[in-house]
């Protein structure tokens, strides 16, 4: 396990000697095919370079209108005084978003309900299928392997049906499908279908695999228990965006409910194991690691560290306001180096989109802490576990001092 950040530093930045993989990783890789997140580094640069545009800070910036639509469809069915699951609602909010961005034309809409069904069991069992292989279980699973296996195949062949309606109009839509298969590469070469295929569902595995929805979900658990910082942040969100919906302009001044994700991603950073196989035999802090050597780098680790964070447990998003919050290579909620998260500017605008969208419309009021503190729910992934929350719908923007 590598503790120090200059060594995390190290490693992630040299992806030929540290490779991405590790225990379960061969099994994600034959589910996933060769897509960003799976593919060997001799793929990498030419994927990465034909994926890069759809995530650029500045095209992000075109989906937030479809974040927003996205956040009032499933929020649009909380009733005052219901309670709800938090971690549910908010992962079905960046999966629609996820589904929404990647296929937005016409031809695609009977297929949004079912891509996202498949989703959500397909991450479910590559948790499974990870775990119990990691196990040596997984034959007691066959039934539930079947049926995942059923659901992959399934999830492919429709992924496969919108490429080629995609094609065959020729049109250009207004998404990432579109842009994936407009770009080429140095050689002027698209990518085939099937490169197309194992990205997009490369993409929405890593979009909607609780990350994104899970720290929405920690955020707005967090805000509950410090009451101080939830004024300060609806205060932050009522003057800056009224009643109106927040847009590009308004996301960059909503420092505050920014510096609240950056908080929550240090302290519950989703990926909180990034795995690492040494290829070639390599010095690291003086001890010399022979080929097939397993490394782990933990932002979660890395993140609750006291002399990196001072007073690493607590909740303080002005830490992010402070001119040296910590040592840059110390977060690393997204990872680092060149196979760092393709999606992060995704993430980040999606996440706080959603909550100044959430905050600005409903108070969410959890369980009284004195139910203790709430624990992870901890797999290859670090996700929020069911939050029970009550919502009470605004009625004016500019009340949040009063409240
Ligand atoms: C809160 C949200 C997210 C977090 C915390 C997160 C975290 C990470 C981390 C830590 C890695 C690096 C893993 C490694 O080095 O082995 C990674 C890679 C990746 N992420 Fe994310 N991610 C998030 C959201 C997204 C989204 C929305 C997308 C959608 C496009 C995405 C796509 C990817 C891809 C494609 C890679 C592989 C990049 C490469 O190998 O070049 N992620 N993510």
């Amino acid at each position: 396990m590598v503790c120090h950040p200059e060594l995390a530093d190290q490693v992630l930045r040299d992806p030929h000697t540290f490779i991405r993989g590790g225990p379960g990783y061969p099994q994600i890789r034959t589910l996933l095919g060769d897509g960003l997140f799976t593919c060997p580094n001799a793929k990498h640069k030419r994927t990465r370079r034909l994926l890069q545009p759809p995530f650029q800070r500045t095209r992000v910036a075109d989906y937030i209108p479809t974040m927003v639509e996205m956040a009032d469809a499933v929020t649009g069915a909380w009733r005052s005084g219901v309670p709800f699951d938090v971690m549910r609602e908010m992962t079905a909010v960046a999966s629609k978003i996820g589904v929404r961005t990647m296929f937005s034309a016409e031809i695609t809409e009977r297929y949004l309900d079912e891509t996202q069904a498949c989703i959500e069991e397909i991450i479910d069992g590559i948790h499974r299928e990870v775990l119990t292989s990691a196990l040596g279980v997984r034959w007691l699973f066959l039934h539930r392997t079947r049926r995942f296996h059923r659901t992959l195949a399934r999830y492919e062949q429709v992924v496969d049906v919108v490429i080629r309606a995609y094609r065959r109009s020729g049109s250009e839509h207004a998404d990432i499908l579109s842009m994936l298969m407009a770009a080429r590469d140095d050689a002027g070469e698209p990518m085939s279908d099937r490169e197309v295929r194992d990205n997009v569902i490369n993409m929405f595995t890593a979009a909607t695999a609780a990350g994104p929805g899970s720290i929405m979900a920690w955020a707005l658990h967090l805000l509950d228990r410090h009451p101080d910082i939830a004024r300060r942040v609806r205060h932050e969100i009522d003057s800056i965006l009224g009643g109106d919906a927040p847009d590009d302009s308004a996301l960059r001044r909503l420092e505050l409910t920014r510096h609240v994700v950056l908080e929550t991603l240090r302290l519950y950073p989703h990926g909180w194991l990034i795995l690492r196989r040494v290829s070639t035999p390599v010095e690291l802090a003086g001890q010399i690691l022979p080929p097939g050597t397993s490394l782990v780098v933990s932002p979660y680790q890395l993140h609750r560290q006291p002399r990196l964070f001072p007073d690493p447990e607590r909740f303080d998003p002005d830490r992010w306001a402070a001119e040296d919050p910590g040592p840059r290579e110390a977060y690393i909620p997204f990872g680092n180096g060149s196979r760092k998260c393709l999606g992060e500017a995704f993430a980040l605008t999606e996440i706080v989109i959603v909550l100044a969208r959430v905050l600005q419309n409903w108070t969410l009021s959890g369980q009284a802490a004195s139910s203790g503190p709430v624990v992870p729910r901890v797999n290859a992934l670090l996700e929020a576990p069911p939050l029970v929350m009550t919502p009470q719908p605004r009625t004016s923007h500019m009340t949040a001092t009063s409240e």
